[in-house]
């Protein structure tokens, strides 16, 4: 049986394969706190239940041993998660060494070092489930819309992105990248299937010590052959909603362990604010940030934004050459580009960018130039400008700083199993 199966279990005879949490002995009773991976559950090991053996070697349990417990399982209300198992017999796997991680407070640093182990405890656990949840969800939106799944590739010769963020390795005597977005591939995906979507790793080797940046991160990232700039925006407040109550229904207990207080992510539904990027400096002046047309936001710019609102906010029509090279200008004011940030509120920032591509043929042209890149990497990208080219947009939503914030968390580090930061892959 899994702990999490325990209701349907109930006055049944029961094995549970696990490891040893946590224990407490009273002489004749000792209580193992065991989990496998799945819940919490307590088991009363008493002298007179079993043999004379076992209780023995119940008493040399150390945390994290491994263990298989067999008994009949009860209701419990006072017990951690409500059941509680009567232990008949016990056999040990492994005692387990002086375990690294005890219920004391321990730094981050050391945490870190001990990745591996700590994806063990009560609050690790209840973060990468919500990230799974997250991963679920954003995969159920679009499946039921419709869309297909297309896997970018990860080895690229190209720069979607900033060219001072790629990770260079060689591809056979060639320079090649490790992708930072699947999005050039997307948009040849949806002239071929209308609406896409890749799901998977990306990589930039950001040089910033930020509690928002990783070097590895996963991007979810949809195309859609025929979408205007408004569309694309309703799509992903839809998107975000529900993703937010998808968690909200299928996650109480992790986000009770976690301590989330959901009254803020209850209240989020479409339609979402919209501001001018315009109207966003004018809105950091006021909070003493004066920043000239042209700046990008910083941390710090993002915070004060998405603390002024109490719903995710966009902020759209960037200055055009700000950002990347294939954002589609305003018709109407090509000083701008039809592209928009996704800030989360509760002062998280940036979780989403997404905008229109330019679809004519001599602009895309004219920027690759402008941006210094080499065009004949591009030439297939330039192809879909040449063979029917429709106007289209898409996004990218990051894994990380959506859980962040949905989590409430004070670092993306807990936010993926295994952290790649600024200059540590270990483990
Ligand atoms: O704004 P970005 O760079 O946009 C793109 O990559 C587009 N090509 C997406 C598209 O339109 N298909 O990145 C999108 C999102 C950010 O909003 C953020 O959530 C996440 O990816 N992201 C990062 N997350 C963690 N660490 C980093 N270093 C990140 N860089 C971007
Ligand atoms: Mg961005």
């Amino acid at each position: 049986m899994y702990i999490q199966d325990a209701t349907f279990n109930v006055n049944r005879e029961v094995e549970i394969k696990g490891w040893l949490y946590n224990s407490r002995s009273s002489g004749k009773i000792i209580f193992l706190l065991v989990r496998d991976g799945t819940g919490l559950i307590q088991c009363i090991v008493s002298k007179s239940d079993v043999s004379a053996e076992s209780f023995e070697d119940a008493k040399t349990l150390t945390q994290e041993s491994s263990l298989i417990v067999k008994g009949t399982l009860h209701e419990e209300k006072r017990a951690p998660g409500g059941y509680e198992l009567i232990v008949k017999d016990l056999k040990i796997l492994q005692i387990a060494e002086d375990y690294p991680i005890t219920p004391k407070e321990h730094g981050v640093g050391y945490l870190m070092e001990k990745r591996h182990l700590w994806l063990r405890s009560k609050r690790q656990w209840a973060i990468l489930r919500i990230r799974s949840r997250i991963e679920r969800s954003f995969r159920d939106f679009f499946d039921s819309q419709g869309f297909v799944l297309i896997d970018a590739p990860i080895l690229t010769p190209t720069a979607p992105e900033s060219t001072t963020t790629l990770f260079q390795t060689d591809y056979f005597g060639m320079p090649a990248y490790l992708s930072q977005s699947g999005q050039l591939y997307m948009e040849a995906a949806c002239m071929a299937f209308g609406k896409v979507y890749c799901f998977g790793p990306t990589f930039r080797s950001e040089k910033s010590k930020t509690r928002r940046h990783l070097n590895e991160f996963w991007m979810l990232e949809p195309e859609v052959a025929y979408i205007s700039f408004e569309e694309n925006l309703e799509l992903q407040e839809n998107m975000v909603t529900f993703v937010i109550k998808e968690v909200l229904k299928n996650c109480s207990e992790e986000l009770t362990i976690i301590e989330r207080d959901i009254k803020l992510l209850d209240r989020i539904e479409p339609p979402f604010p919209k501001i001018y990027y315009k109207e966003a400096l004018d809105i950091l002046k006021k909070n003493g940030k004066e920043l000239q047309w042209g700046d990008d936001f910083g941390g710090d710019e993002e915070t004060i934004l998405s603390q002024k609102f109490n719903k995710p906010v966009f902020v759209h029509h960037f200055p055009a050459g700000m950002k990347a090279f294939y954002m589609k200008p305003d018709p109407d004011d090509p000083t701008t580009v039809l592209a928009a940030d996704l800030l989360a509120p509760e002062g998280y920032g940036e979780i989403i960018g997404g905008s229109q591509r330019i679809d004519d043929y001599d602009l895309l042209l004219k920027r690759i130039k402008d941006y210094n890149l080499p065009e004949e990497n591009y030439k297939w990208y330039l192809d879909l400008r040449r063979y029917g080219s429709v106007p289209h947009g898409g996004f990218g939503i990051g894994i990380e700083r959506t859980l962040a914030w949905i989590a409430k968390l004070p670092h993306v580090r807990e936010t993926i199993p295994f952290p790649r930061l600024l200059e540590k892959i270990y483990p």
